[in-house]
């Protein structure tokens, strides 16, 4: 990555990664080895990079990818009992994260944003996204979790339906 490109990436993620709130990501896990934090910052730089290269707003791709999983608790906390199917955590975390991104940077949020954090569980939402950067974000995830997604058994426990067996 070119110094040029490094700096301006970090321009843009700079007010988030000043934020309490947001640093409190470093102690939420995102799987066994990375927390949501590391995640996300994954996410936005690999969004930024797809998002310059095909001339789409890289602005918004970078922001919505740092903020698609800013839920506001931890889903292994999250020991409510969901009565229903679509009310576990891989279902409805991307409406949070809206929600939780509204409230600590409302002044960032943009439609293209917007789409991005809520759909960026499609097809799981099926709900498809409606911009390119939002598609970029939904892509460079999925990229990102590759390690996760290829091991089919452990879904259940990444959607949040069932608990680690160290949970109670
Ligand atoms: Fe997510
Ligand atoms: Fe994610």
């Amino acid at each position: 990555m070119r110094i040029y490109h490094f700096i301006e990436y970090y321009n843009i993620i700079k007010p988030i990664l000043e934020n309490k709130e947001f640093l409190k990501r470093k102690k939420f896990m995102h799987h066994e080895n990375e927390s949501v934090y590391e995640h996300s910052l994954k996410v936005s730089l690999l969004s930024y990079k797809i998002a310059k290269k095909i001339g789409a707003d890289y602005k918004s791709a970078t922001i919505g990818a740092l903020l698609h999983d800013f839920y506001s608790k931890p889903w292994q906390e999250d020991v409510e009992r969901k009565v229903y199917f679509f009310e576990m955590h891989g279902f409805t975390h991307a409406r949070d994260a809206y929600k939780n991104s509204k409230k600590y940077f409302s002044d960032l949020i943009n439609p293209r944003i917007k789409d991005i954090i809520v759909k960026h569980m499609f097809p799981l939402n099926p709900t498809p996204p409606k911009y390119v950067e939002s598609w970029i974000v939904t892509i460079a995830d999925k990229m990102v979790s590759s390690t996760v997604l290829l091991h089919p058994t452990q879904y259940p426990k990444y959607l949040g339906i069932k608990r680690r067996k160290n949970e109670k």
